[in-house]
């Protein structure tokens, strides 16, 4: 259960969010698709750490979204519950599912959004993302010359809130290695400027491209 790392003001702000603001990083995340997949062709995607379903909602609002076959994927039932409400059209493509378990089904796309820093380790989650992605794979996550990590107590918090950095040879190696070359991209968001978050921690966001070699 992520939640149990977070409180009720986290899952208030994810509820605003869903219902009011249209997020910066899923509309960039989707004109990169749009740039380097063809319209015209039928591609499922999984979306892993949906939350409440940010993604799905920018990506029916695309003309070209009805040639996705979107799956969304979380740990956490509270989410997915809270967006099988607002988004009931997808209920059935919702699942409850830990990325640092199992592989997901295959997919052509995968999309990764503010989640993999806040697993336990890198691997096996990366990797299990990588092998089951036959085309494109889009990651948000921090980045830095080193691998560091955080955890931090989030008031009313039943456990501790993990803040990875992961190095950048560190995720190249490991797309090298699953058959993808990458290409680092400056997230819109944040401008990939550092952020301080607290406690002297200071993260900057990057997304990460990685094209499967065919
Ligand atoms: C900070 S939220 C990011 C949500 C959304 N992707 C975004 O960027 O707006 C992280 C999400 O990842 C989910 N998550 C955390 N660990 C996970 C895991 N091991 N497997 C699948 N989902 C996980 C959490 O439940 C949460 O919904």
């Amino acid at each position: 259960m992520f939640h149990e790392a977070l409180n009720e003001k986290c899952l208030e702000i994810y509820i605003d969010r869903v219902k009011n603001i249209d997020l910066i990083w899923v509309e960039q995340f989707l004109d990169i698709i749009s740039e380097r997949i063809c319209s015209d062709s039928y591609f499922r995607l999984n979306d892993i750490g949906c939350n409440l379903g940010q993604f799905w909602k920018g990506l029916k609002k695309r003309e070209w979204g009805k040639n996705i076959n979107y799956f969304g994927y979380d740990c956490d039932d509270l989410y997915l519950e809270e967006a099988k409400k607002v988004f009931s059209e997808i209920s059935d493509n919702l699942f409850k599912f830990d990325v640092t378990q199992e592989k997901p089904p295959e997919c052509d796309i995968t999309v990764c959004s503010a989640t993999l820093e806040h697993l336990e380790n890198l691997q096996p989650g990366l990797d299990n993302m990588l092998q089951s992605t036959k085309k494109l794979f889009l990651l948000r996550t921090f980045l830095g010359e080193e691998t560091l990590c955080s955890k931090r107590m989030i008031e009313d918090a039943k456990v501790p809130y993990n803040v990875h950095q992961f190095s950048f040879r560190e995720l190249f190696l490991a797309l090298e290695k699953n058959g993808f070359s990458s290409k680092v991209i400056r997230d819109k968001y944040t401008d990939s400027m550092p952020v301080y978050l607290d406690d002297g921690m200071i993260r900057t966001i990057f997304i990460v491209a990685g094209s499967k070699v065919q």
